[in-house]
């Protein structure tokens, strides 16, 4: 009982939030570079506002994040005192292909994450790697309108070609596009589009949604061409939506949410688009153009396994309703008041993380990850630089113990957990340094101050012992 011996426990991160130099290594720009903290963040996000290069009068504390770049060795020995089996990483596409679309890779990019590599394996930590964790290059968007254009599949599977064949020696794992559904809620952060004057949103948003399956399918086959050992994983937001309440209008409104996201996982995980699909699409004028071999594409190379992040449910009321509102991942819905809410309020259901195994499980019947869980707080140092993080544990003591509870009692095959995030790193959502995840603190404040020391959090000792007891401890 309880959880298998191989079970791989862990941390996730992403380049762009965590690893700072940004102008170092021949790195290029990236989408993710010049999204700004502050006010207009989030219309830059949504591509409301176009913003393609960094300006004086915003901030971009991603800049130097937590100095990954300059510290990964000590962050990667600190995994590995906390036991970690997985690392999950994501590769900065502008530091392998600064502009996106040349033809040789830049050496000093490829090296830097050899080292990364190199140096899990001395602790004989797996890396899981997210190819694309939300970058796009910015030269490829102000050409091509990135995932806008059918081009970005050519780009995006030489990048996956460097990469399967370069760290074929140290990775077998790999994710195609992290939350790919975000690219309908975040789309130039997700994807690298920004939306012109009367551009049709949904049918824009769409065709880069099928570029990406396209690409996410073709990635799949060469993956397993270059190496036969290599599994590679869809990663979608994941988090059930809850009708609002038992009134049938609600009910159905919840189903459409969850349609909605499974609409992702339904074309990589099943290999074709879902009949629910290609009737709304249909319907609103907005199904993608699709070229010939599209369909052969996606049918022939569906996923290994099925991963997801997980911070919260949704709860879902039909259009008209005047409930109140709750934030959650990017994604807003009615406030639930059976649940209790984060400082950033989002809300907090261990529960929920149970229910979605259960369902996720029961729709693709495939291994499931879970390779992102946390929770984002303000964390107040003592004096020495310890955090007392007890509201962290508890946190994550109860998404454990559901997730427990859906592999023993349930029966849901899952392959491992990484939490968001080992260390602290800035908030894709916000921008902001001062909503933390860590296990180890990092001094850098939201002024960008800091000496950006590490220091192991109460937390870090707890979840330490959790991977020492494979989760009996907790
Ligand atoms: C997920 C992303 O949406 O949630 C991460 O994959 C992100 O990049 C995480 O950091 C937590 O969200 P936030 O906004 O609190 O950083």
């Amino acid at each position: 009982m309880g959880f298998p011996k191989n079970f791989l426990w862990g941390g996730a991160t992403a380049a762009n939030q965590l690893e700072g130099g940004i102008f170092e290594g021949g790195r290029g720009l990236a989408n993710v570079d010049v999204c700004p903290a502050g006010k207009d963040r989030s219309a830059v996000i949504a591509g409301h506002k176009k913003m393609l290069e960094m300006d004086e009068s915003h901030s971009y504390p991603a800049a130097e994040a937590v100095d990954f770049y300059h510290h990964f060795r000590e962050d990667i020995q600190l995994f590995a005192e906390m036991g970690f089996k997985v690392y999950r990483l994501s590769i900065a596409w502008t530091r392998i292909f600064p502009n996106g679309n040349e033809k040789e890779p830049n050496e000093e990019g490829l090296r830097f994450y050899e080292d990364i590599f190199k140096e899990c394996r001395k602790y004989q930590i797996e890396p899981l790697v997210t190819i694309s964790h939300f970058d796009c290059p910015i030269y490829l968007i102000q050409k091509y309108g990135g995932w806008k254009s059918r081009e970005m599949i050519r780009f995006y599977l030489h990048l996956c070609q460097v990469l399967f064949t370069r760290y074929r020696d140290y990775v077998t794992r790999w994710l195609t596009f992290n939350e790919i559904n975000m690219i309908l809620h975040a789309p130039f952060m997700g994807a690298g589009i920004y939306f012109e004057e009367g551009e049709a949103k949904e049918q824009v948003k769409y065709q880069a949604a099928h570029h990406e399956l396209v690409a996410s399918a073709l990635a799949v086959k060469m993956a397993h061409e270059i190496n036969p050992k290599n599994k590679v994983g869809c990663m979608f937001a994941a988090g059930s939506a809850y009708p609002y309440t038992c009134r049938p209008e609600d009910v159905w409104e919840a189903l459409l949410t969850d349609q909605e996201n499974y609409f992702f996982v339904d074309v990589q995980a099943r290999g074709y688009y879902p009949s629910y699909a290609v009737k709304r699409l249909q319907k609103n004028g907005v199904f993608p153009a699709v070229e010939p071999g599209d369909a052969d594409i996606l049918r022939a190379n569906t996923v290994d396994f099925i991963s997801f992040s997980y911070y919260n449910s949704r709860c879902i009321a039909a259009p008209g309703g005047e409930q109140e509102e709750a934030e959650g991942n990017l994604f807003r819905s009615a406030r639930n008041p059976y649940l209790k809410y984060s400082e950033w309020g989002w809300p907090i259901d261990p529960t929920g993380l149970r229910i979605t195994l259960n369902q996720v499980y029961d729709r693709y019947q495939k291994p499931l990850f879970i390779v992102e869980n946390g929770l984002g707080a303000l964390d107040e140092p003592d004096e020495n630089g310890y955090v007392q993080d007890d509201y962290r544990i508890g946190y994550l003591r109860e998404h454990i113990r559901a997730m427990k509870e859906a592999v023993e009692e349930d029966g849901v095959e899952l392959m491992g957990y990484t939490s968001w995030a080992p260390v602290d790193l800035i908030s894709a959502s916000t921008g902001e340094m001062k909503k933390r995840y860590g296990f180890i603190y990092v001094d850098k404040q939201e002024d960008g101050s800091g000496t950006l020391k590490r220091t192991r959090k109460k937390s870090f000792y707890w979840y330490q012992r959790v991977i020492e007891t494979n989760g009996e401890e907790l």
